[in-house]
């Protein structure tokens, strides 16, 4: 465990279980969708920031909006908890899907946000990328951490995004930091 992480777990610990987001992951993975049914915003959260960023990015744009989730649980325990993702990432687990999008070739552009776990994406994101045919479109990522800021997300995220063109310039914000993301869209062109 290097420093950076340790600093970054430490801060995220304390920040989500002083406001007690670690439950605020709970909610139907479907919304209905409003504004252009072209954009998907797909995340995967485990304790609810990415969720923040990506019903930020969804006010600010609009789209259908959609929580990957998953089959498995983890640890309440922190460190059993970081333990057990760290495993599954060295072992390049890939847990079953338990929420679906009905029909992707309607989306040309997908926002995909994940956490990032030990310098990476998390396995459900990889699990994602797996089931769906992305190839052609247009890939946005957004990366929440806890002070290790983008490590090998993105470009883990485009190893694994095969076929698709990712945005180099997607978002990079500390933990729940939403601060930025209207300029951030407006620089992207994707502001309405
Ligand atoms: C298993 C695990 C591993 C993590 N590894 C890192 C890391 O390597 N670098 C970092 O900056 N933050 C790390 N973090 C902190 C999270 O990336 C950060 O708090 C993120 O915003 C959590 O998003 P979420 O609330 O949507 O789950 C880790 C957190 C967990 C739970």
């Amino acid at each position: 465990m290097n420093k950076t992480f340790l600093f970054g777990a430490a801060v995220f610990s304390a920040l989500t279980f002083c406001s007690g987001k670690i439950s605020a992951q709970i909610q139907d993975g479907n919304t209905p969708a409003t504004g252009s049914p072209k954009i998907l915003i797909a995340y995967y959260s485990y304790s609810g920031n990415t969720k923040e960023v990506a019903e930020a990015i969804h006010e600010e744009i609009g789209g259908d909006l959609f929580e990957i989730k998953t089959e498995g649980t983890y640890p309440e325990n922190y460190r059993e908890m970081t333990q057990q993702a760290k495993k599954e990432i060295q072992d390049g687990y890939r847990p079953k899907l338990t929420t679906a999008i009905a029909d992707i070739s309607q989306y040309d552009t997908i926002f995909l946000g994940s956490p990032n776990w030990w310098g990476t994406i998390t396995p459900q994101v990889s699990s994602f990328l797996e089931s769906y045919n992305l190839s052609g479109k247009t890939v946005v990522p957004f990366i929440t951490h806890g002070g290790g800021g983008e490590q090998n997300t993105i470009s883990d995220l485009t190893a694994q995004c095969k076929g698709c063109n990712v945005r180099k310039d997607g978002w990079v914000g500390y933990n729940d930091r939403t601060f930025g993301i209207s300029g951030w869209l407006e620089d992207l062109g994707y502001k309405k």
